[in-house]
């Protein structure tokens, strides 16, 4: 067995997930509001016992097993989010393997892609006569020409294919621009055209000064969306990105000072004028992982959020739009890590700020930026009537359930001291307020391997032995056996799909974490066979996680099929098998919701629903098409 299957086999995915939010019976499954996506009617998050698996019905509409719902909550890599459950479950994981020189050349010929592509941009803007408009707005940006330069600021043509051709000139394959992200697939995924048309471009680069995607601003007044940003890939993590710390880490060092900003204009304007401890998150939440890369550089930072709108706790859901809150509580639990926010006043930005009174940011950075937990206070009780007894309340205990999340007692105790001065009451009372503790899944509890607890697990790996024979999902594990035996395979798959108008073969076709996380190299492993490299699978072990290479030395248990002409035909419809039964379990399950939201008078979510089970039976109708056309079609040419 693999170590990722046994570390799931001794885990129960019930137990890990109640953790992080409260799950409730619902038939053989269990409930709650999914953590991922804002969810407060219908619970839309099912967690099924029999499957270990987990699934959301409703916006995020994402699923998988314990380790991706690890991996998504936690904010960690695989091997990351592997190593916490195995700790929690008692299992020892072999080291990690490093790279080898065929990982490195893969990255590397990215990599190359990518600068190629951020001077390719810049060149247009500086010269190309289609970006006369583009010229003009930077321009009107007030920008520097030596900012322009610094930043490398692009421009990419108002063209399908464009940039396509460029690149393909320079003997660059549709798989390397899609990798690169400078391509994009079509709903359908069967048309693959430039990603980044009419914008502006800002290459954006990784604490080492590599370029590792791009963030493209619209040039159409309100065009949509403001901001495109390349896909996120292993090298385009947004999460773990910060824009402008290559050019400011030694600055951030030299004034033991971060600050954060939330946007690519405001790192370039603070630069421009003088300010290189500033940097960006990227559109998304800061993240613990962020902070704890900057932590690398200085202890102080300086969240600096656009101001809030008018009305009590706006200043506080900006700060948890901008921030994941609790990972920064964590962070902070460091000794002299100093988390200080700004508010900026209304209708500014930092750019615009700048760009209006450079002294005047330089005074509002070191005065006006408040701790965490003053600011925290400060938000909830913006606006409360001191005197309305019901109201104080709420507010306190809100604040409360925030606070109790900081680490440091000594921290958590300074604040309350100081809440209960401001409510004129008792820290005892306000105390009460607090929550129940739950156990934090970041510092699992020791394994104890009391005989009990082992019986326990025997008894539950039998039940699930006897309730879950599809756990072990055995057309994509004999998709990947075959990929692992026959490097080209999985390109002609994708091929054949293609020809009966189906989307390749993501990810997200694979259940387990582990084989998702094993496809991609295969993946790139078959795309390298086309172009005549072929890596064997003891060189691609040497190259990949100790956990990787136990999966495939158990999918090497399986039998290999005969190289044969039909051979990507058979995978082919192995493919679609798989898929088409996943569809029609997927739709027996939401028509369930669909009765739950009717039965519980929501006739949004009724609504919804019954729009998803029409698409699920559209899809079955399209895979059942293509696998008649594969058998009329793709089995003779093959
Ligand atoms: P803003 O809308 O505040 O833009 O988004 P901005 O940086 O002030 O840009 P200008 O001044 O209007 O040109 C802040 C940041 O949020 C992310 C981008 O990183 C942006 O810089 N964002 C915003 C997106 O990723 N996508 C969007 O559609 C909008
Ligand atoms: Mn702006």
């Amino acid at each position: 067995m693999s170590i990722a299957q046994e570390i799931k086999d001794r885990l129960d995915i019930v137990d890990v997930i109640s953790d992080y939010l409260p799950l409730k019976r619902s038939g053989r499954n269990l409930s709650g509001f999914c953590p991922f996506h804002n969810n407060t009617r219908t619970p839309a998050f099912y967690v099924s016992p029999e499957r270990q698996s987990w699934k959301c019905f409703g916006a995020c509409a994402d699923g998988g097993d314990v380790i991706s719902f690890v991996m998504r909550r936690e904010g960690l890599d695989f091997r990351e989010a592997l190593e916490l459950l195995a700790q929690r479950a008692g299992v020892e994981i072999p080291a990690y393997n490093p790279k080898t020189p065929q990982d490195a050349a893969v990255e590397d010929r990215l990599g190359d892609l990518l600068e190629s592509a951020a001077d390719y941009f810049h060149h247009l803007l500086l010269y190309a006569p289609e970006a006369e408009e583009a010229r003009q707005y930077v321009r009107s940006r007030g920008l520097y020409k030596r900012t322009v330069e610094q930043f490398k600021l692009g421009f990419s043509l108002d063209s399908f294919d464009a940039c396509r051709a460029h690149f393909e000139g320079q003997g660059y394959s549709n798989y390397d621009l899609l990798d690169a992200g400078l391509l994009t697939e079509n709903e359908e995924k069967q048309r693959t055209y430039d990603r980044f048309r009419n914008r502006l471009m800002f290459p954006i680069w990784d604490a080492k000064g590599k370029v590792v995607g791009f963030g493209a601003r619209t040039l159409e007044k309100d065009g949509v969306p403001k901001y495109l940003n390349s896909p996120q890939t292993d090298m385009f993590d947004k999460s773990r990105l910060l824009y402008g710390l290559n050019f400011g880490k030694r600055d951030i060092r030299e004034a033991r000072q971060a600050v954060i900003v939330e946007g690519y204009m405001d790192v370039i304007r603070a630069h421009e004028r003088g300010f290189k401890n500033v940097i960006a998150q990227m559109g998304t939440a800061l993240t613990e992982h962020q902070l704890s890369l900057l932590k690398r550089y200085s202890k102080q930072f300086v969240i600096a959020l656009d101001a809030d709108e008018a009305g009590t706790n706006a200043a506080l859901q900006g700060l948890r739009r901008a921030v994941d809150l609790d990972g920064l509580m964590r962070v902070g639990k460091e000794k002299n890590t100093d988390i200080r926010v700004l508010t900026l006043p209304d209708g500014y930005d930092p750019d615009d700020l700048i760009l209006e009174d450079p002294s005047r940011w330089a005074r509002l950075v070191q005065q006006n930026a408040v701790s965490l937990g003053d600011f925290v206070i400060q938000a909830l009780l913006t606006g409360v009537d001191l005197s309305d007894s019901t109201a104080v309340a709420r507010a306190a205990r809100e604040i409360i359930t925030i606070l109790e999340k900081l680490p440091d007692p000594a921290e958590r105790d300074a604040f309350i001291h100081k809440l209960a001065r401001k409510l004129n009451t008792s820290e005892r009372s306000l105390r009460q307020l607090a929550p129940r503790k739950r156990k934090i899944a970041k510092e699992p509890q020791r394994f104890v391997r009391s005989e009990q607890k082992q019986a326990r697990l025997a008894q539950l790996k039998l039940n699930r032995q006897m309730v879950a024979p599809l756990a072990t999902e055995p057309l994509e594990a004999n998709y990947l056996r075959q990929a692992l035996e026959y490097p080209e395979l999985m390109v002609k798959v994708d091929l054949q799909l293609q020809r009966v108008s189906q989307p390749i073969v993501t990810r997200e076709d694979f259940t387990n974490t582990e084989d998702q996380a094993l496809w991609n190299h295969l993946r790139r492993r078959s795309v390298a066979a086309g172009r005549g490299q072929v890596v064997t699978i003891s060189e691609l072990c040497d190259s990949l996680d100790s956990v990787l290479v136990s999966r495939i030395e158990t999918l090497l248990g399986l039998s290999a099929s005969k190289q044969g002409e039909q051979l990507a035909a058979r995978m082919t419809h192995s493919v679609l098998n798989w898929r088409l039964d996943k569809v029609k379990r997927h739709l027996s399950e939401v028509k369930q919701l669909v009765d739950e939201a009717q039965a519980l008078g929501n006739a949004d979510d009724t609504e919804n629903y019954s729009f998803r089970c029409q698409e699920l039976t559209m899809m079955i109708y399209s895979i059942n098409q293509a696998k008649h056309g594969l058998s009329s079609t793709a089995l003779r040419e093959d």
